[in-house]
């Protein structure tokens, strides 16, 4: 994680944001404190990137790279104001002893790659290129399912689906293409639907350990699906870094295992 010293929306480069409306940075910085304890509170290690100067957007980690056990793909964003944020994610990835592959395409990390413990989802569609699919299956060996995007509201795979455990995903339909939609329900046929409520308030960009699901307060249905599903809804508010089109899952880089095991009784 990367807290947001510097965050601001000066520019849009995504529907969510408005430079009219002003972001009030210590109340993202205390949300985000508060996001940082929560997953602590859970049992998880939290390290902490620094921020640097003129990277409003370096709190979204998520968009760093994609990270499976020892070895990573570095990523290549599209908005040539956060081309920076990528050589510090790479940086301190090699110092913690992770091989990092230098990216040929524009992939922007986990916002668009999810990893399943199984396959890797990749969307594209805004930012990642579509082409970015080869890479993947070359550095990290896995099956990769290319699902296209096409709501701008939900530019990042991480705005319109998360992985729960390496069997359930939780997603909104619309925001993918007819046959990413068919793919989706070919590979999970008992996916948990999101509502279109839920989804505006980046409901879905939630972090899972696989029995504790990270979402954004507002998404209220969503939390009651995920409850009875067996698994336990931690609510936070993270609606300062919803300004930015950004939530939980956007400011967090998983730094994953291999393989994820699921938990007894939650597939
Ligand atoms: N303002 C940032 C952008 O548009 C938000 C990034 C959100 N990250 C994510 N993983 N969805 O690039």
């Amino acid at each position: 994680m990367c807290p947001p010293v510097h965050f601001a929306v000066e520019h849009s480069i995504n529907p969510w944001m408005d430079p009219s409306v002003p972001v009030d940075a210590d109340r993202a910085l205390a949300q985000w404190r508060a996001l940082r304890r929560t997953y602590e509170g859970l049992g998880h290690r939290v390290d902490v990137l620094e921020p640097l100067l003129g990277m409003p957007d370096m709190v979204f980690t998520a968009n760093g790279a994609l990270v499976i056990g020892e070895r990573a793909l570095g990523a290549r964003f599209r908005a040539p104001g956060r081309a920076g944020e990528a050589p510090a994610h790479r940086r301190w990835l090699t110092d913690h002893g992770v091989d990092v592959r230098m990216p040929r395409e524009i992939n922007e990390g986990e916002g668009d790659f999810a990893w399943t413990g199984r396959r890797i989802l990749a969307g594209s569609g805004f930012r990642t290129s579509p082409a970015a699919c080869t890479e993947l299956a070359e550095v990290f060996d896995v099956p990769v399912a290319p699902l296209h995007l096409v709501d701008p509201r939900f530019y990042h795979l991480d705005t319109a689906l998360a992985v729960l455990d390496d069997r359930t995903i939780v997603y909104y339909p619309a925001a993918f293409s007819d046959s990413s939609q068919r793919l989706l329900a070919s590979l999970y046929p008992e996916a948990i639907i999101a509502t279109a409520d839920d989804a505006l308030v980046l409901g879905l960009n939630a972090v899972s350990d696989g029995t504790h699901v990270v979402l954004a307060r507002q998404a209220e249905k969503l939390a009651a699906q995920i409850a009875e599903r067996g698994y336990v809804p931690v609510p936070v508010d993270v609606s300062e870094l919803l300004k930015s089109g950004g939530g939980v899952k956007c400011a967090t880089l998983e730094l994953h295992r291999a393989t994820t095991a699921t938990p007894a009784g939650t597939a």
